[in-house]
């Protein structure tokens, strides 16, 4: 269960938030992803010179998991801003609309969603409370 792995899924996210390459906007994400079966993958802001080209940390963590054959999630946490290195950040991250309709393809609106700012300072929205009426084919 996923709340019982708050603190691993913040730190990971906080881990992977090293490897953001953002030499643009300077604005480092990181993103960690829990799959079902408790799995972590992570994921980093990777920006392009031809900026919209660039991929946020949140699809960056599922296309890892995805990538590796998973397809059902517990929960993501992210972390992010211009700080450089430390730990603790001054503000939420909030998963851009591009990253929610994302999310919604694999998960249900009840998946958790944990904005961080460090490992004890944390805000958990669903799916559905960040983008209500999520488009779907099905
Ligand atoms: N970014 C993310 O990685 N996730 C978000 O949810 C918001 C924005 C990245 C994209 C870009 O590399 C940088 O933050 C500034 O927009």
């Amino acid at each position: 269960m996923y709340k019982d792995r708050i603190n691993e899924l913040i730190s990971s996210a906080i881990d992977a938030r090293r490897n953001s390459y953002s030499p643009y906007s300077h604005f480092c994400v990181g993103a960690a992803l829990m799959t079902k079966s408790g799995k972590i993958y992570k994921g980093a802001n990777a920006e392009n010179s031809s900026y919209p080209i660039g991929i946020c940390a949140e699809r960056s963590a599922f296309a890892a998991a995805l990538s590796d054959g998973e397809r059902e999630f517990s929960a993501i946490a992210v972390v992010g801003g211009n700080e450089r290195e430390n730990n603790v950040l001054s503000d939420f991250c909030s998963p851009c609309g591009m990253c929610r309709q994302f999310i919604a393809e694999f998960c249900d609106g009840d998946f958790p969603i944990i904005l961080a700012k460090s490992i004890d300072e944390y805000k958990i929205y669903t799916a559905a409370e960040l983008l209500p009426f999520a488009f779907k084919l099905k």
